[in-house]
């Protein structure tokens, strides 16, 4: 298929997703010097023949957290998409629909009081699940508003009780190279990692989706279990999440060890701060012609600004 065969640089002008041009050599000698992950999720990869994945329990649209913009249409936002794993064009769905959803291991280690694994079914069972309705927004400079099913990341901390060291979180996203042929692109660091602060985790906006337009997540939407931070940059919100770490130190993530200089750590939305390629200053509503303002953490500040007044020296928004 296509976007298995071509490297990045190899996409038209309209398919390339900008991380991939800049690349440097660096960056990519260094990732492919890596080894695939230890974590192999194996327990993922011998269920290749997925199981059925059943419908949501019934829930209720959280009003609280009001999008004030239409609704993006269920078709744009499941078919653009960035999932690396997959490959670095935004039509992965059909790829994605081979990911195998269920069982689905989610694996809870690091610094808690109780360590375990659970099964997504089980976590569903568990944790109180509402429809929220998120505006997110890619710091390509495009956004959609997507009504996620799931449960507040709150919710799990509950459950698994983080020791008074852990000060951040880990999300590690499954590593399954029988379905993910962007696995083989060995320059990027798999497997996907995001963090937060332990701060950010408890954050009442902070969301484990694991369905959206009322339908279980699929996998091109980071099905069948993900993290949602609506007021950063996209590239934070970690998909098909299989491990959850909690620890003492600020996780290496992704992004920002392909081009720190562009990809910081924090991502929180600045329209004042313009990544070095694209002006953060406005945003393309997917699936119409519309361009909007952007606004300080995506609309989101009442929420959350109190999250940074100490951290005037952190490079907070790219
Ligand atoms: N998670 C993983 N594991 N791999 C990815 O490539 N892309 C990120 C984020 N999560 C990505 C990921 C980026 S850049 C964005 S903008 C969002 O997922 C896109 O989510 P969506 O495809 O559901 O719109």
């Amino acid at each position: 298929m296509l976007i298995r065969s071509r490297r990045g640089y190899e996409l038209p002008e309209s398919q390339v997703t900008p991380e991939a041009l800049v690349l440097n050599r660096r960056a990519m000698l260094g990732a492919g010097a890596m080894l695939l992950p230890s974590v192999a999720l194996s327990s993922h990869a011998a269920h290749a023949q997925a199981a059925a994945v059943p419908a949501l329990p019934e829930h209720q649209r959280n009003l609280r957290f009001r999008p004030e913009r239409d609704i993006t249409a269920e078709r744009e936002a499941t078919t653009y998409n960035n999932f690396y794993e997959f490959g670095s064009s935004k039509s992965i769905a059909r790829d994605a629909a081979r990911m195998p959803l269920r069982p689905w291991t989610i694996k809870i280690d690091g610094m808690v009081a109780r360590p375990r694994e659970f099964d997504v079914d089980e976590l569903i069972r568990l944790l109180p699940i509402e429809e929220r309705v998120y505006r997110l927004r890619c710091v390509e400079a495009w956004a959609m508003t997507v009504p996620w099913s799931g449960f507040q990341l709150s919710e799990l901390l509950k459950l698994v009780e983080p020791q008074a060291g852990a000060r951040y979180v880990a999300f590690q996203t499954a590593t399954l190279p029988a379905v993910m042929p962007g696995l083989r692109q060995s320059w990027y660091p798999w497997p996907h990692v995001e963090g937060c602060t332990i701060e950010e985790a408890a954050n009442e906006l902070a969301f484990m989706p694991v369905g959206m337009y009322g339908k279980p997540l699929q996998g091109s939407n980071g099905g069948p279990f993900r993290v949602v931070f609506p007021w950063k940059y996209g590239f934070k919100s970690g998909k098909s999440v299989a491990r959850i770490t909690f620890t003492d130190r600020r996780p290496d993530t992704f992004w920002n060890k392909i081009q720190p200089s562009e990809y910081g750590f924090w991502a929180n939305i600045n329209p004042e701060v313009p990544h070095p390629r694209w002006s953060q200053a406005s945003e393309r509503i997917l699936g119409t012609s519309e361009r909007v303002p952007t606004r300080l953490f995506n609309g989101y500040g009442e929420f959350v600004s109190g999250l940074y007044t100490n951290l005037q020296r952190e490079r907070l928004w790219t």
